[in-house]
């Protein structure tokens, strides 16, 4: 009983349907803005997500107020705020019930449900068993959804296509409900069938009638929904308990609006303080933006919003220089106001031989080529002691690093999480130079002079084993300066978890 509490219900919803690209967060926020019970994000393949890291306090996502969720690639495949915390369901593409969970335990705690796609047609996901593929393995299907029953504390649906025959859809849609989902969303089309194709209400008020758990209907935008009245006819018609809608909203997301639907020009508007709030992809951004316009994409304006190439570009199209710098200039000062209080809570804390302080390593704090490593290696030398030594772990549920490095018999650690082992590396030679007052080469300080050996240091440092400087080798043409810095340096790697790296 304690389980259900809070939990979202999924009975007499209006949602946004879960849509690739269109599905991101300023288009789900501006959803629930204008009256949607439910948005779903855009269907993440468990693939490129299982091994995601969550990022809560990294700048720029600090400033944001967001929750991030960053592949190894450092692409961020899933924002998320609170704003939208009890109602924005996790759509996930899998084949693997194992790999579907860890996805779902990772994003569990900021998401109100996780569902997960059984309609979807194109070949990405057919091919490799996800999608509407899973409709024709029922046994998978139940293994993927028991599993995530069971493991995860948050209520799970899945969002299915119809069967050829009313029987199979009918008899699959029984199988699912004793799984224990919570709703099951119905697309009333089969497969092979385009959205061009009528919505096959008669098989969704068949579905319904057969389970007791919510089915929500969806597959109306073209033919039934051009208006919010409506969303409940085709409620009706289908004898479902909820609606989902995608193109509708797609085209004008404010027809979730019970007083009627804005003007798409006023929408994109609203659509744009998102966007630039959350700091969007621009590209995503104006792709949602020409679903609005439609037509009018070949139009001059829709040229010239697709000539911008920034979120900064796109607000000049629509005349919204003056929010754009307002805006930023609010996020700068917030950025600002964290630092300064981040720099109040810096105070070294001391325990035994380990000295914590929780900062982090911000890459656009340093020059290019120049890290806080080098700083502390260098004054090592300077002062002839040995070279720092670095000790890295990494968490199992969000593979977060942290690095402890010792010096001098000494221990210094960040005690805030890193994405990357680099970067965790970073944060601790940080503690290190911060408490013992030296300089660490951040833009704006005072310059040490120290980082002029850099070069000859480098060849000494250079002199390692030969599986290094072989791998080293094979890095040197692709990788940025700024990581082969970390390959000069020894790294030993237990089992991806722990590491310990001099330098
Ligand atoms: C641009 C676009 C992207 C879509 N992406 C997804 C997706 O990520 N996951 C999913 O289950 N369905 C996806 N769909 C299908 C929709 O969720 C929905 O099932 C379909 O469009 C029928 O609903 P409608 O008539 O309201 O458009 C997508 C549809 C569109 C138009």
């Amino acid at each position: 009983m304690l389980k259900m509490m809070g939990r979202l219900c999924f009975a007499h919803k209006t949602a946004l349907a879960p849509m690739v690209r269109v599905g991101t967060l300023p288009m789900r926020l501006l959803a629930l803005d204008y009256g949607a019970d439910i948005v779903y994000c855009e269907v993440r393949m468990d693939i490129y997500t299982h091994t995601c890291h969550i990022s809560v306090h990294l700048n720029p996502m600090h400033v944001l107020e967001t929750v991030d969720f960053v592949a190894p690639d450092e692409r961020v495949m899933f924002r998320t705020c609170s704003k939208e915390k009890g109602r924005v369901v996790f759509q996930m593409g899998t084949a693997d019930p194992e790999r579907a969970l860890v996805v779902a335990k990772l994003v569990e705690n900021d998401v109100a449900a996780v569902d997960v796609n059984m309609g979807c047609p194109k070949e990405y996901s057919t091919k490799g068993g996800m999608g509407s593929a899973l409709l024709s393995d029922p046994e998978k299907i139940e293994a993927i959804l028991s599993t995530l029953v069971n493991g995860i504390s948050k209520p799970v649906t899945c969002k299915i296509r119809i069967l050829p025959t009313l029987e199979d859809t009918v008899n699959l849609v029984k199988r699912i409900e004793k799984t224990g989902v919570a709703a099951i969303a119905v697309h009333g089309r089969m497969k092979e069938e385009r959205p061009r194709h009528p919505v096959h209400c008669d098989y969704i008020q068949a579905v319904a009638e057969s389970v007791s758990i919510p089915v929500i209907a969806n597959g109306g935008s073209s033919d039934i929904v051009k208006t919010f009245e409506d969303i409940e006819k085709f409620r009706a018609a289908a004898g479902a308990s909820s609606v989902m809608l995608a193109r509708a909203a797609m085209w004008n997301p404010s027809i979730f609006r019970q007083q009627g639907a804005l003007s798409v020009d006023e929408v994109m508007e609203d659509y744009i303080r998102y966007a630039v709030r959350y700091d969007n992809n621009p590209f995503n951004t104006k792709y949602c933006l020409c679903q609005m316009l439609r037509d009018r994409v070949e139009s001059p304006f829709g040229k010239r919003l697709h000539a911008a190439q920034t979120n900064e570009e796109i607000c000049e199209v629509f005349g919204m220089t003056d929010f754009y710098n307002k805006t930023k200039a609010e996020l700068e000062a917030r950025k600002a106001a964290l630092q300064t209080n981040g720099d109040q809570t810096e105070q070294p804390k001391h325990e035994d031989d380990l000295i914590t302080m929780p900062v982090r390593f911000e890459r656009r704090d340093y020059p290019p080529q120049i890290t806080p490593k080098m700083y502390l290696l260098e004054w090592s030398r300077k002062e002839k002691l040995d070279q720092p030594v670095y000790e890295t772990e990494q968490r199992t549920q969000d593979r977060a690093f942290q690095s402890t490095v010792i010096i001098d018999s000494k221990k210094y650690r960040s005690a805030l999480w890193e994405k990357s082992k680099k970067f965790a590396e970073q944060a601790a030679a940080i503690v290190c130079l911060r408490t013992l007052g030296l300089p660490e080469g951040r833009i704006g300080e005072e310059h040490s002079g120290l980082v002029n050996k850099r070069k000859r240091d480098d060849k000494k440092c250079a002199a390692l084993d030969d599986s290094e400087s072989a791998a080293r080798k094979r890095h040197t043409s692709e990788v940025p300066q700024e990581e082969e810095e970390e390959m000069i340096c020894r790294t030993k790697v237990v089992n991806g978890v722990c590491g310990q790296t001099t330098g």
